[in-house]
């Protein structure tokens, strides 16, 4: 009993660095996509909106996978307590043994840029850097 307590209060304190630390909506119940636009913190934050790519049909695994490589699916998702499994920083970072996937230019670039060149469903996204990265003068949460 106690122990379960503390992986509650654990999950908690988890969320709560979180949301400070820029993924905005941590839900402490099964987890979803979240509804609202997220800003990925970095040097050069970028907007993300789930929204926009779920209804175009794309999968979880288009984006998360796990620490073998293997896509998520959204009830792989749901059953996890804790949203810092999903940070992709939280394997992307200097202890990655492939150079070209420590930095959050190059993994944030190689899965999201290089789909809206490619298109999807006939579909371009923006690759401008203003189209994703919010504008240097504005606050992050006006840059929407
Ligand atoms: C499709 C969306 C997208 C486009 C277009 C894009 N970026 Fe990014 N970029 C991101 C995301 C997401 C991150 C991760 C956020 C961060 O690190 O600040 C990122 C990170 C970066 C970083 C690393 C910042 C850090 O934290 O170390 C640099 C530098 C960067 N981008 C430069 C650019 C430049 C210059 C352009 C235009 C030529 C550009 N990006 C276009 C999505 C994009
Ligand atoms: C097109 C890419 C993409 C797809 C598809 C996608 N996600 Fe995400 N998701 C992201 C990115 C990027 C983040 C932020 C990760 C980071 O900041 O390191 C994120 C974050 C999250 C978070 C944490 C949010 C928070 O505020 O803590 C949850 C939960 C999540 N996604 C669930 C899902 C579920 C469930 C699906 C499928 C129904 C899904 N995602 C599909 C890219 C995607
Ligand atoms: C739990 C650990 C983990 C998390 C979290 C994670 N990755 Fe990865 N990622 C990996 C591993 C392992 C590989 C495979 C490396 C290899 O080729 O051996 C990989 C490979 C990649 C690649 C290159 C291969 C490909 O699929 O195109 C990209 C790009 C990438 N990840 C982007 C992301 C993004 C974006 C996120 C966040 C939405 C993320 N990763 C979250 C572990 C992770
Ligand atoms: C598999 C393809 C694919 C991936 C992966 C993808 N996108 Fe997109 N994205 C698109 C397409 C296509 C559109 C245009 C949608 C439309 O016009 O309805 C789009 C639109 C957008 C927009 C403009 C719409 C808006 O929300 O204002 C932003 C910003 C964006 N994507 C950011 C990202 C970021 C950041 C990532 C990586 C975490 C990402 N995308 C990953 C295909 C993708």
């Amino acid at each position: 009993m106690q122990k379960r307590m503390m992986l509650v209060r654990t999950a908690l304190a988890a969320t709560l660095v979180l949301g400070l630390g820029g993924l905005s909506t941590a839900a402490t119940g099964p987890l979803k996509a979240p509804t609202e636009q997220l800003i990925i913190a970095g040097k050069k934050p970028a907007r993300f909106d789930h929204s926009v790519h779920l209804k175009m049909g794309l999968k979880c695994g288009t984006c998360h996978h796990d620490q073998d490589h293997k896509p998520l699916t959204a009830k792989d998702i749901a059953a996890m307590t804790d949203s810092s499994q999903l940070a992709c920083v939280s394997c992307h970072n200097k202890s990655r043994p492939q150079m070209e996937l420590q930095t959050k230019r190059d993994v944030f670039h190689a899965r999201c840029r290089a789909c809206h060149q490619k298109g999807y469903q006939g579909k371009k996204g923006p690759t401008r850097c203003s189209g994703c990265h919010l504008k240097r003068k504005r606050q992050p949460l006006e840059g929407c």
